[in-house]
């Protein structure tokens, strides 16, 4: 690693993470969800962390990411979230994962698949109880599809789940009517199944704010990594934190510009940090005169535009600023953060999308006390 442009991961805020959301959920299982590279932060090195704190199921939204993590040797159940390729059937029962199913077609590649592989496919059937995403519709097709997976050799139903849509939201109202469709659609899969399944539909919002629906097991996200969708939840931990080092310190005349179309014009004489990340790095280009960064603990606004590797920053008033300072891109330093939350409220997103958006050329690195490691 030559370029000094990182993520650094803190396992231990994973763990204290999971052991607040398991403090609300009473006896539900938990699984925690590590869909789309652990929301950014590195599947297997979190997925790890977080079954160390107790959780008992993971959650993908691909088949390539279920892989990932069996690959690495984790053995834990694994639930795939999203609709799959028919393509990719046999390598889901081979690796032992367990898929949501939602219509026929779904169900009849898997009889295929694993009467061809004289294997099981472990399935759970989707409940669309108002998220209009995925799922079966109505009590009477969830019934249908549970008796046709019951008599259908080679498949294994494990449980149903749905998706909350506005467990955040103040106004209870689409809540309530997806608490009693799922309670509805279980009660039907329950009367023609016999065998006990795992019911399940919380989110992490739903973990906080609707006990009613934790259900057999609660799917806990977007707290995993610090960040709670309501307010007034206390003992969470930010997992990431962004960080790269100055390369170029200088201070410009009056009246020069910074960056491509020169839309920053300095009024007076102005000191110039040039920091190695830019949108190549996911670095949202939405940022441009509008972020900034952290710098021997005080923000330095982002001048001009965000180029591809590259951004300047004013460190005008934070005279010791030197080349090879640390930079603070999100995250802690000294006695200022720049949240997750902070930069989606810029960019007018939600933290979820901020922290996914690193890209592949940002190591993550792990620090776990007093161990650090590279990924
Ligand atoms: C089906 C499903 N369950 C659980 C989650 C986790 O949601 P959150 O991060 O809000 O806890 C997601 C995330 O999008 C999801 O799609």
């Amino acid at each position: 690693m030559f370029r000094t442009n990182y993520c650094e991961i803190n396992l231990e805020a994973i763990r204290n993470n999971v052991r607040v959301m398991k403090s609300f959920s009473g006896d539900a299982r938990f699984l925690a969800v590590v869909k789309a590279n652990a929301y950014g932060h590195g599947a297997v090195p979190v997925a790890r962390a977080a079954l160390e704190a107790g959780a008992d199921w993971l959650a993908v939204a691909i088949p390539e990411e279920g892989i990932e993590l069996r690959e690495s040797g984790i053995d834990v159940p694994i639930l795939i979230l999203g609709g799959t390729e028919p393509g990719a059937t046999m390598a889901i029962i081979e690796n032992d994962l367990t898929q949501v199913v939602f219509d026929d077609l779904m169900v009849d590649a898997f009889a295929a698949a694993a009467a061809r592989c004289r294997g099981n496919a472990k399935l759970q059937i989707g409940l669309d109880t108002g998220m209009c995403r995925i799922g079966v519709r109505t009590p009477e097709e969830a019934a249908r599809l549970a008796a046709k997976i019951d008599a259908t050799p080679g498949l294994l139903l494990t449980g149903c789940f749905t998706h909350m849509a506005t467990a955040d939201e103040e106004d209870p109202t689409g809540t309530h009517q997806q608490i009693a469709r799922f309670k509805a659609m279980c009660e039907a899969i329950d009367a023609v199944y016999g065998k006990p399944l795992i019911h399940h539909a919380a989110n992490t919002a739903s973990i906080f704010c609707w006990p009613e629906i934790h259900a057999d097991m609660v799917r806990g996200g977007i707290a995993l990594y610090g960040y709670p969708p309501v307010p007034g939840v206390s003992g969470l931990m930010h997992a990431m934190r962004w960080i790269t080092r100055g390369v170029l310190v200088k201070t410009i005349e009056a009246g020069e510009r910074v960056s491509y179309g020169g839309l920053f014009e300095a009024k007076k004489p102005t000191r110039v940090m040039t920091v190695p990340v830019g949108y190549a790095d996911g670095y949202d280009r939405g940022l441009s005169l509008k972020g900034s960064v952290l710098v021997r603990g005080r923000r330095a606004p982002i001048l001009g535009r965000v180029c591809m590797d590259q951004i300047m920053v004013d460190v005008s008033e934070i005279p010791e600023a030197s080349v090879g300072d640390e930079v603070v891109l999100m995250g802690q330093q000294g006695d200022e953060e720049i949240s997750a939350e902070e930069i989606a409220g810029l960019l007018g997103t939600i933290s979820y999308e901020v922290l996914c958006s690193p890209s592949a050329r940002v190591p993550r690195v792990y620090i776990n006390q007093e161990q650090k490691e590279t990924v």
